[in-house]
């Protein structure tokens, strides 16, 4: 401790996916053994890294903005002649790296996604105001043999097994900001789970732009994967997100049916009901094929909770069209879902299309897409009442005596607790529903009542 001098306060401030989520916490774990500890507030931090999302315009528009606050911030530590070190990080980062330096001076230093290694190097850098500010290859598997063992603050974490997508839905940026698709090697992303299980970690949910097209070495594909992790003693549950129904294989659907510490949710976004526009998306699927692993996933796991994610007002898409994305949603009904305006990104060929849908159009749609999966996710969350479920405890309720938990569907879950421990999985009887979180009692077990 004491070669590290005082301590410095450092805010992550993270937008967007969990990847960013993970990304953040790695970005911590190489900082604290420069002596930075996690501030809740960027007013007085010696460095702050915005963990950036460059998904939809509104994602991108806020870090300018955000930079400007921050700006307020360093100059008024500069009269009190100290420093704050304003980092960019994550997909603006690497969009438009080049933009930022130019444009936001205030910025000290730019790091793309797979460049979190380099942090300190690029600090010391900033520091002495020489060298380049920028750093934005793309080196996936670097990132991942430089970062240190993980120090996890939970029973629940993330774990990046994938990086990159080679879909091209006409929409997205994240093949480019983010790269290739990128598998990491069986052999690290195991020991990786093992040292989570090791600190405590009970429930790991495994992380990709397109999780299930993880192919590991000697052809291992991601029902493999599972299975071997699925073995780790100690480990209780498996998740993973977010998934592509273009591959979701015949093993991996079987395994949601045979393995019991893989959670029975799953998180495959549709985007569209119309056959038309998924063509136009380049989704590489229609609406039958989605309805059909629908199917399948459920005969393999009857009480598998679907959610997914919807874009409406994509380019060209008509009334007739709207309809089928409404009907989609009725035939498989949700439990969770998110669903967004399209917005036009530069540089992916969606944004040249013609046919460019109104504002006015995008917020009528969206609303009544919204209005019908609010309803399908309330009554599913009102459909657990009066159902024992095993929640993992995952820590103390705001209410006193109450613990925080996770039920197999990802939904919170505040409870009467009795002696339950953090780690423990514990039938809990659901007593309430509201839209985001159940509420219930520790059941009492056989032998207790004895
Ligand atoms: N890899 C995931 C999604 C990543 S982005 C997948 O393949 O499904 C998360 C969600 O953001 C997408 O599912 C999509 O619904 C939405 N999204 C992506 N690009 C968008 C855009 N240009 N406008 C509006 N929503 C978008
Ligand atoms: Fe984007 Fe499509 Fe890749 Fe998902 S699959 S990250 S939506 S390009
Ligand atoms: Fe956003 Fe990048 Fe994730 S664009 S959604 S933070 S991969």
């Amino acid at each position: 401790m004491s070669d590290r001098g005082p301590p410095k306060q450092l805010f992550i401030e993270t937008y967007g996916c969990q990847m960013n989520v993970y990304d953040s916490e790695r970005m911590r774990d190489v900082l604290t053994p420069l002596g930075y500890v996690l501030a809740d507030r960027p007013d007085d931090a010696d460095l702050v890294i915005l963990n950036t999302c460059h998904i939809r315009e509104k994602a991108t528009e806020k870090v300018y903005s955000e930079i400007g606050r921050l700006r307020a911030h360093k100059q008024r530590r500069a009269g009190e002649g100290k420093t704050m070190t304003i980092a960019i990080a994550g997909c603006v980062a690497q969009a438009e790296g080049e933009e930022i330096i130019r444009r936001a001076p205030a910025v000290d230093l730019v790091v793309g996604p797979q460049a979190y290694h380099k942090l300190p190097e690029l600090i010391a850098r900033a520091a002495r105001k020489t060298g380049e500010r920028l750093a934005a290859d793309f080196t996936a598997q670097e990132k991942f043999d430089a970062l240190p063992a993980r120090a996890p603050d939970g029973v629940t974490a993330f774990l990046s097994i994938q990086e990159g997508c080679d879909k091209f839905c006409t929409f997205c940026v994240v093949p480019y900001t983010r790269g290739a698709e990128f598998s990491r090697p069986v052999a690290d992303v195991l020991d990786e789970a093992l040292v989570l299980v090791d600190r405590g970690v009970r429930e790991i949910t495994l992380l990709g732009q397109n999780v299930n097209a993880y192919h590991g070495e000697g052809g291992a594909g991601f029902a493999d994967l599972l299975q071997r992790l699925a073995r780790i003693r100690g480990l209780t549950r498996l998740r993973y997100t977010t998934s592509h129904p273009a591959e979701m294989t015949d093993e991996l659907i079987a395994l949601h049916g045979s393995e019991p510490k893989l959670m029975p949710c799953l998180h495959l976004p549709v985007q569209s009901g119309s056959d038309r526009v998924l063509k136009a998306m380049n989704r590489k699927h229609d609406g039958a094929y989605y309805r059909d692993i629908a199917k399948r996933l459920r005969a393999a796991r009857p009480n598998l909770a679907l959610s997914t994610d919807f874009i409406v007002g994509f380019p060209d898409e008509t009334e007739e069209d709207f309809e089928a994305t409404l009907q989609l949603a009725r035939d498989i009904v949700f439990a969770a879902a998110y669903s967004f305006k399209y917005s036009p990104r530069p540089g992916t060929p969606a944004a040249a299309m013609r046919g460019q849908v109104s504002e006015a159009v995008k917020s009528e749609r969206l609303t009544r897409l919204q209005v019908l999966l609010g309803a399908q996710q309330g009554a599913f969350n009102r459909a657990q009442i009066g159902l024992t479920l095993p929640v993992l405890v995952t820590g103390q309720g705001r209410k006193t005596g109450q613990k925080r938990g996770r039920s197999p569907y990802s939904q919170a879950v505040h409870f009467d607790a009795g002696g339950a421990q953090l780690g423990e999985t514990v039938d809990v009887r659901i007593m309430a529903a509201s839209q985001n979180s159940l509420a219930g009692a520790l059941e009492v077990q056989e032998e207790e009542r004895a």
